[in-house]
């Protein structure tokens, strides 16, 4: 068995648009970077709010093995049955427990176990409870299983970010920011060997602002009231980070970033990608 594990965490879909584009070009990343596990953020993909069980079902059918998720999974009522009774979709921990669902897991990729931690945070957030005194609890339990943790850490503030990241820096594989849409450029290995980036960035559709259409953005900004919400449909990007991991130690090796296509050429077109938002 390859000593090194290599992960791939996929950024926050966005629409039916941006789940199938990830279902067609899953295959070709996952052969391009020699991938044994994916995670995916799926808390957008129901017209930008929440999923949906068929939606997930197409993801674990794709080799998906946890999605995780963030605020806007509650905007739907249906995701609390879902969330109940799929421990392969993981909600953030810090939850009020009453809402049911699980705020970590852990799979199995070709025989070694990978821990899923989903946490939010707080700073221009919902509050909710604390999510490093939440880390510290989920970690008690899933370091009996494994020394593989990745942590998905669902919040708006770049600080709370890296605070995270430094709090649970050598305690687990990876803390991945969520929830901006937009991906930074500062990956890189902590001293303690946790990978981190403060946002893996959004896999939808680029034409936007972080997804949503840009008039209806601009309508929300400039008269401060509500307007219907539609994800938008153009210019397919998928944004992800890999990861080296140590299958032994769990430390992380390597992270890399991933945009595919780059900004620098044409984007995945709508044409290629059959889909109907209205169910
Ligand atoms: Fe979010």
């Amino acid at each position: 068995m390859n000593e090194v594990l290599k992960l791939l965490f996929i950024g926050d879909i966005v629409g039916e648009i941006g789940l199938q584009a990830v279902i067609k070009f899953l295959p070709s990343l996952v052969e391009k970077y020699a991938i044994e596990a994916v995670i995916v953020n799926g808390e957008n993909i129901h017209e930008g709010k929440s999923l949906q069980k068929r939606h997930a079902d197409q993801l674990f059918t794709a080799g998906v093995k946890m999605i995780t998720t963030g605020n806007h999974v509650w905007e739907r009522w249906e995701a609390k049955p879902l969330l109940r009774e799929e421990k392969r979709i993981l909600r953030p921990l810090n939850y009020p427990r009453e809402n049911g669902g699980h705020g970590f897991g852990v799979f199995e990729a070709q025989g070694t176990r990978v821990g899923v931690l989903n946490i939010q945070g707080r700073t221009f957030m919902p509050a909710i409870d604390c999510p490093f005194k939440a880390s510290d609890r989920a970690l008690e339990k899933l370091h009996e299983e494994t020394n593989i943790i990745i942590v998905d850490m669902h919040a708006e503030a770049t600080a709370e970010k890296q605070a995270m990241s430094r709090y649970l820096d050598g305690r687990v594989t990876a803390v991945l920011g969520t929830h901006t849409h937009v991906q930074t450029a500062d990956e890189r290995i902590l001293p303690n060997g946790t990978a981190f980036i403060s946002d893996v960035g959004m896999s939808g559709p680029y034409d936007s602002c972080v997804g949503l259409r840009s008039d209806i953005a601009i309508r929300r900004f400039m008269y401060s009231t509500p307007h219907k919400y539609e994800t938008a449909t153009d210019e397919v990007k998928i944004a992800a980070v890999v990861i080296d991991i140590d299958r032994h130690t769990g430390r992380a090796l390597a992270i890399e970033r991933v945009m595919f296509p780059d900004f620098d050429r044409t984007s995945i077109s709508t044409e290629e990608l059959s889909v109907s938002e209205n169910h």
